[in-house]
């Protein structure tokens, strides 16, 4: 027997295959868009289930109303255009695995919810199947692979920011290479910290990794570079468990922000907002957490939108790493954002964040969506056109200024079940929700250049 913990949620299966009838009342006339999948169906239901809420929500006519379906990649036609299968929200709204009489045509593609092991691979294969296809993609593989390289996208926003912009700012990074001798890690540590300058915490993480695997940190204060050594844990650390597998990628921690451990806990209920601006208490300091801000941004056809996200509120008060993988929490970003704290004059002060900030955020996430995509030959169709932006924010004690600074971009992001639309400072329930502006790019994507023939 499984332990509740690890058990994969029930989901239903109908015993018969749907006619093209029942098809057609189902998905009804609008495009249709396959969400491709190959890790647990049971897990990825809810996800399916709020990209379903959020199409029907998004047609602003029934005939634009998107159908949304779960096609696992081995439940695809040989030419991929069509499935055999797929995870649908039938009337009662309820999600049921369902086989049909006849294979249903798809209109585009968005790959999701992989395997973690060869999950970039897979991507890439899936990817190529769509485009032999003629599918359209929300997330081609060639486009996802400049946010699966963090390096590559880190050096694509530098770009812009070179360019005299500043609605966001970048950790300082350097990139060490998988084929990397011991004494050459030691040396490219040591040039690091003397870049950014000392104390400093540094982050060291596998460039292509996800969900805060391997990903190691530790503070190097004033005096410590010159004694530096290969047995130091960090050295150890991208030797050991990072370059084997993946080149390092090494930042100095940004982010001055901190929550309550309990904020945002409270996910989609709406607590009364804690009022005041004052000095915290020495009892509540110690409940300070890192936190780190997922956005989901989405291209619309003209622009790229953000509109949703989570935050992520580390397990612990000296914890670096916010990523749930690393016992951080999922945690309500307008409840986060409305509940921050900085450092000022050797205290923590909370921070009353304006509409500006919240707008702020929301510009920092869609251009670095926008500069992620730069120069793709053909524009739209290329374009990686829904990613999630994991950010940490900084606020200047003497201006009052947040800056949100950003660490990568994610090009099938988890945990797209427990976003919600970010709403503003204003106190008030937070809804489930992911996007809006997909749904609209791809409704007219659909009417502008029709694929279906089934
Ligand atoms: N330079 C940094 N400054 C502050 N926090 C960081 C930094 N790099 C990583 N982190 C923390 O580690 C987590 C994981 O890092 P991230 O770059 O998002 O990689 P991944 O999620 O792919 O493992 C982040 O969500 C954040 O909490
Ligand atoms: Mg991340």
């Amino acid at each position: 027997m499984p332990s509740p913990a690890t058990a994969l949620p029930e989901l239903r299966i109908a015993s018969n295959p749907l006619s093209p009838e029942a098809v057609a009342g189902l998905l009804g006339a609008g495009p249709r868009l396959a969400l491709i999948f190959a890790a647990e169906a049971p897990l990825f239901q809810s996800t399916l289930h709020q990209l379903h809420l959020d199409a029907h929500a998004a047609g602003e006519r029934v005939s634009d109303r998107v159908a949304v379906l779960g096609v696992h990649a081995d439940w695809r036609t040989p030419d991929c255009r069509q499935a055999r299968c797929a995870l649908l929200v039938d009337a009662d709204g309820l999600v049921s695995q369902y086989s049909f009489e006849r294979p249903v045509p798809i209109d585009v593609a968005w790959t999701l919810h992989l395997p973690l092991d060869g999950e970039q691979e897979l991507h890439a294969s899936i990817s190529a199947d769509c485009d032999r296809a003629g599918l359209p993609q929300i997330n081609p593989h060639p486009a996802s692979e400049r946010a699966d390289d963090k390096m590559r996208a880190h050096r694509l926003w530098a770009t812009y920011l070179a360019h005299g912009r500043d609605e966001f700012a970048l950790p300082a990074a350097t990139l060490i290479a998988r084929g990397a001798s011991q004494a050459d890690v030691l040396s490219e540590i040591k040039r690091f910290v003397a870049r950014v300058g000392l104390p400093s915490t540094i982050i060291v993480q596998p460039n292509r990794g996800t969900e805060g695997q391997s990903v190691a940190a530790a503070r190097i204060d004033r005096g410590e570079a010159a004694t530096l050594e290969s047995r130091h844990p960090l050295v150890r650390h991208i030797c050991e468990a990072i370059l084997p597998s993946d080149d390092a990628l090494v930042r100095e921690e940004r982010g001055n922000v901190r929550v309550n451990r309990s904020a945002g806990r409270a996910l989609h209920r709406a607590p009364p907002m804690p009022g005041g601006t004052g000095w915290l208490s020495t009892p509540e300091c110690a409940e300070l957490r890192r936190v780190a801000f997922r956005v989901n941004v989405a291209w619309n056809g003209a622009e790229f939108v953000a509109e949703s996200g989570f935050a992520q509120v580390a397990g612990s008060e000296g914890s670096v790493l916010a990523s749930r993988g690393r016992e951080g929490a999922i945690a309500d970003i307008n409840e986060c954002f409305a509940q921050l704290h900085y450092r000022c004059a050797g205290g923590w002060r909370r921070f009353v964040a304006s509409e500006a900030d919240i707008e702020a955020l929301r510009r920092a996430a869609a251009v670095a969506a926008w500069a992620l995509n730069a120069d793709l030959q053909e524009e739209e169709e290329e374009y990686l056109k829904h990613m999630g932006i994991d950010m940490v924010l900084e606020i200047d004690a003497e201006s009052g200024k947040m800056t949100p600074v950003v660490l990568e971009a994610n090009a099938r992001p988890a945990g797209l079940n427990q976003a919600t639309a970010l709403r503003g400072i204003a106190p008030g329930p937070s809804r489930l929700h992911v996007s809006t502006a997909l749904f609209h790019f791809i409704a007219r994507r659909v009417r502008r250049c029709p694929l279906r023939t089934g």
